[in-house]
């Protein structure tokens, strides 16, 4: 009967040897300690015992039992303990990988030409002023001294913008040039007034490598009792220079604007044939990047500056285009399209 006893408590133990879960564990409880079992059975059974036989083998069974429950108990801690384990060793970190390397955001290629160009006025005494993207037909077109019937004025050129009940003869608009912000600054301002604003503007142009509906310019404002022809000569070379570089070659070549006499437009070196004639330049040898000349005096009455007494240059360049210029790319397009492996270049 003893070795009987014993016998069963090897099989626990080998049973228990396998077992690394709770279900496993239920499973071997129940087989040895449960209703059906082997022990159960012999204790359903002491009853039909001699009186001398039955306390000691009560007994014995009473010590296998505790045995067996202490065996199982001692399995169960050990199998918390591999649990916990398992867990720390699939939840940890190991603080010696080498981490991810985070993505470093830079500036747009055209924020970095306009932070540029902000740099090279404010050190020429340049104030920075902000405009606005709406305007009315006023403040681009009539104080600019535009004709009522000049082309601009197109609505296959500009964009207005449609009101309900529309009847005033001042439609809005977006501005289609950063001049609008001479005539806001001169309106509020007496000179002497010397001032730069950057920003967008907006035209009806099909987008192609050199077109865009919207782009940015930079404009340029100085008025004073003695500005010349020679002063805005003086600040766009030396504003060519420091964008381009010490050898670049410009020019003014004479041109039209309603708002400016006399006018020029303002060329750069064509970059790629140096001068000689390529597609890029449209054999000119030479690229535009905007427009300048002195302001024309029925601007500072339209704004009530005294004509007689003072005088003014004014200048407006491309963004866009000295950007492309500068990095030598050859569609405006690309920088509106936010294609990270370009900016990622540029950035
Ligand atoms: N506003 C003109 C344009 O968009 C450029 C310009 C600005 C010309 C100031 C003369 C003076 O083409």
């Amino acid at each position: 009967m003893e070795k009987h006893f014993e016998e069963l408590i090897q099989q626990v133990k080998i049973a228990l040897i396998d077992a690394d879960n709770d279900h496993q564990l239920n499973n071997i409880k129940s087989s040895f300690l449960g209703k059906k079992s082997e022990l159960m059975n012999m204790m359903k059974k002491l009853g039909s015992l001699s009186a001398d036989e039955r306390p000691r083998v009560g007994k014995q069974l009473n010590l296998t039992k505790q045995k067996m429950e202490s065996l199982i108990q001692q399995r169960a801690h050990e199998i918390e303990k591999l649990k916990y384990d398992r867990t720390i060793q699939a939840e940890s970190i190991d603080l010696t990988m080498p981490g991810l390397q985070p993505q470093i955001g830079g500036l747009h290629p055209l924020t970095q030409t306009q932070r540029k160009i902000e740099d090279i006025f404010i050190t020429l005494g340049f104030d920075i002023v902000e405009g606005n993207e709406i305007e009315d037909e006023y403040h681009n077109f009539d104080a600019l001294n535009t004709p009522p019937n000049h082309p601009a004025r197109n609505e296959m050129d500009t964009f207005y913008i449609k009101r309900l009940q529309d009847d005033s003869n001042n439609r809005l608009l977006l501005r289609s040039q950063t001049s609008t912000v001479q005539v806001r600054i001169m309106e509020n301002n007496q000179p002497p007034i010397k001032i730069i604003s950057i920003g967008r503007c907006y035209r009806n142009d099909k987008p192609d490598r050199s077109h865009s509906p919207f782009f940015h310019q930079v404009e340029g404002l100085c008025v004073n009792d003695n500005t010349t022809f020679a002063d805005l000569r003086d600040i766009l070379s030396y504003f060519a220079t420091m964008m381009f570089g010490n050898d670049i070659e410009w020019r003014f070549r004479p041109h039209f604007f309603p708002f400016t006499e006399p006018s020029a437009e303002f060329d750069i070196r064509c970059f790629s044939c140096k001068g000689a004639g390529c597609s890029i330049c449209k054999q000119s040898g030479w690229l535009e990047i905007g427009g300048a000349g002195m302001v024309d005096p029925n601007v500072f009455d339209a704004v009530g500056i005294d004509s007689e007494r003072f005088t003014g240059y004014a200048f407006g360049l491309g963004i866009d285009r000295i950007t492309l210029l500068k990095y030598r790319l050859p569609d405006i397009r690309i920088l509106f399209e936010n294609d990270v492996r370009f900016l990622k270049q540029l950035c």
